[in-house]
């Protein structure tokens, strides 16, 4: 039995469906402080199999132990934490709390019950901005917000507890910029209030709810003077961590790994594909840099495909299609 935390979440949905489809059997918890309980329905509907669901927060250690004692857990996807990095910064002690409390919480019944194998879910946000791109695992390491510095932290716990217990191998995945949807339509990112990231934003934008999109820095150092990222398909991102559990319940002991396409694509660039996409307008205006912004960044993806035979296989417009299929059939999310 796989457990998988935050698993009504955008990246925790659509791994359950490719483990289920993947024959797993998988329990999944979440304290839904930021996703929706009819996700549960749509993931029925995706894979003809009813999840296993427990409504419960991470970091409550007697829940977690009744859960342990439940069902004998063979391995871990840990995805439950606060991920907004604006919100760490004006709220970084409940960010501490909730990212840092779920990973010891988790990590000490693990070790009670006797599960040594645990998927990780770190990010991006880990290296130090001021490393050449592309990004390597090797890379110095840093972080410019709590939310980052949550999963720094995150990370150097739990390579302590490996130290002090060898039977514990653990993935660390990191993350780049997952947008897109499951193909069906029935899963995707469903952002509370006004999105934080740049696809829902857009997707949002053109289905009329918001009425264009700020693009922050036009003269940054990049072919068009928007900030570059490396987007990523949620769903090849939702393969990576099947590979990742493969890897470690094949013995092969811990990995570190950067999930990401290995390509940097532009704020306009983005734009540029949805519009063809989604046969939409997108009507933008450039504003002001954000602090703390940086230009570009992208994955060094090969050990990915060394380590684990993974490569991201769909590219930027088939991540447009799906985001747009996703909020199209879902003009309210889950609502
Ligand atoms: N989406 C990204 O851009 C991105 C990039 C890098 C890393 N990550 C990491 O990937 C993981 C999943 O991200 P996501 O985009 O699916 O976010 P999400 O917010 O959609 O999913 C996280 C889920 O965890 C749940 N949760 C939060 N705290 C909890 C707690 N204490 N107990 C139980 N459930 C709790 C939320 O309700 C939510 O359903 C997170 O750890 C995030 O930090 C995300």
């Amino acid at each position: 039995m796989i457990l998988i935390t935050g698993a009504t979440g955008y990246i925790g949905s659509h791994t359950w469906v490719e483990l289920l489809n993947a024959g797993y059997d998988v329990v999944g918890i979440d304290n839904l402080c930021n996703s929706n309980i009819k996700v549960l329905d749509r993931i029925e509907a995706i894979t003809s199999v009813k999840p296993k669901f427990i409504e419960m927060n991470v970091c409550n250690s007697n829940a977690l132990k009744s859960l342990f004692n439940l069902y004998s857990i063979d391995a871990v996807i840990h995805f439950a934490a606060l991920k907004a990095v604006g919100k760490s910064v004006n709220n970084p002690l409940e960010y501490y709390k909730n990212n840092l409390g779920g990973i010891l919480e988790l990590t000490q019944v693990m070790s009670e019950k006797n599960c040594f194998t645990l998927v990780f879910s770190s990010s991006a946000t880990v290296y130090d901005a001021n490393n050449p791109i592309p990004y390597q695992e090797g890379m110095p390491l840093g972080s410019t917000s709590p939310y980052g510095w949550t999963k720094l932290m995150s990370e150097q716990m739990l390579r302590d507890l490996e130290i002090s217990n060898p039977n514990f191998s653990v993935a660390y995945l990191r993350y780049f910029n997952p947008i897109g949807a499951h193909e069906s339509g029935f899963i995707g990112e469903d952002p509370l209030g006004i999105p934080n990231n740049l696809m829902p934003y857009i997707t949002q934008v053109a289905i009329g709810k918001r009425p264009h999109l700020s693009i922050y820095g036009n003269d940054w150092l990049t072919h068009d003077g928007t900030g570059v990222r490396d987007y990523i398909h949620v769903v090849d991102l939702a393969r990576g961590h099947l590979k990742a559990l493969n890897y470690l319940m094949s013995g092969k002991g811990s990995i570190l790994v950067n999930l990401g396409t290995g390509k940097g694509f532009s704020v306009l660039d983005l734009v540029k594909a949805f519009e063809k996409a989604s046969n939409r307008k997108i009507p933008y205006q450039f504003a002001p840099r954000r602090i703390g912004d940086i230009a570009a960044f992208y994955s060094d993806s090969a050990r990915a495909q060394k380590d684990l035979n993974w490569r991201a296989e769909y590219d930027l417009y088939r991540m447009c299609e799906d985001s747009w299929r996703w909020q199209s059939m879902n003009p309210n999310g889950y609502e």
